[in-house]
């Protein structure tokens, strides 16, 4: 039997990356559905011709793609089980002078709409055993980084966000924790790959790597199965170590690979 063997499940932010990952591994795991949504219609293609995939293109933000999507859920595929929000954007730029028109849009995809998101699987959850969310934190919701102001505030949000749902519907039965990524191969670090800033964030990592897509999805589809029935209201980091530092230096990898 395996993990999520005829459970329903909807992923946000699965149009590539760690979303689309997330899906396949619902599926790979027995899930008799899922519902992929994301605001990038023509990316979700990939899903296409799948029928134990519903897609949904729309902005997270707007709450009535939110109950669209759980709605699709359940006359798609008879209930809701897992709940994966995902989607996500960073915007970089210093405190100075990232604007702030940019510092709501990151707080409104990050953070409002992952309440929007919660607010609407919730009465579906209820109505089954074992409901579970996972929300896609990341390590810089954990510390801060140069240059990434507004990103580091939504994903510090999101992990408290997680903690404080945690306490609201642990009664419930349904669980909800988060995952937080180091440096993930997806478009989002798509503007390091190949240049000197890559190998320098590598040799901060103990693992000296990026994740792989794939490595993000097996760790959200643990947390999101009854294997992790005892697991709510916590912060996984999934990051290849990056967290166990201080930041003061490169690992003894980074050093030899010629790294300070
Ligand atoms: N890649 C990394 O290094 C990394 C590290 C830590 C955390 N994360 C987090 O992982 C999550 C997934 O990111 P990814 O790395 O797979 O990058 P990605 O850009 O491939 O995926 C993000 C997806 O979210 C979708 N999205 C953005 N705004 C949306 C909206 N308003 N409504 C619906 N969909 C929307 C995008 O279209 C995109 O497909 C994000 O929350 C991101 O912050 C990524």
């Amino acid at each position: 039997m395996s993990r999520h063997q005829d459970r329903v499940a909807i992923v946000t932010g699965s149009a590539a990356g760690i979303g689309r990952a997330t899906v396949e591994k619902f599926l790979a795991e027995g899930a008799r559905g899922v519902v992929a949504v994301d605001v990038n219609r023509d990316a979700l293609a990939w899903a296409a011709g799948n029928d134990r995939i519903a897609t949904l293109a729309g902005d997270l933000t707007d709450p009535a793609v939110n109950a669209e999507m759980v709605q699709l859920a359940v006359s798609r595929f008879g209930g809701l089980d897992a709940v994966a929000l995902n989607a996500g954007i960073v915007v970089q730029g210093t405190i100075q002078r990232g604007s702030l028109e940019d510092y709501d849009r990151t707080m409104d995809i990050n953070v409002r709409a992952v309440a929007l998101g919660i607010r609407a699987a919730l009465p579906e959850l209820e109505k089954r055993p074992g409901g579970a969310i996972v929300v896609t934190g990341s390590v810089s919701g954990l510390f801060g980084d140069s240059g990434l102001w507004a990103y580091n505030a939504s994903k510090a949000a999101v992990v408290n966000l997680v903690r404080s749902v945690a306490l609201d519907i642990g009664h419930l039965g349904i669980r909800i924790n988060a995952v937080c990524p180091g440096p993930v191969n997806t478009a989002m670090t798509a503007n390091v790959a190949g240049k000197p800033m890559e190998g320098a964030m590598k040799a901060r990592i103990p693992l000296q790597r990026f994740a792989e897509p794939s490595e993000i999805a097996n760790v959200i589809a643990f947390l999101a199965s009854t294997e992790a029935s005892f697991v709510t209201g916590a912060e996984l980091p999934v990051d290849g170590g990056v967290t166990c530092g201080t930041g003061q230096w490169a690992t003894t990898g980074g050093r030899r690979s010629g790294h300070l």
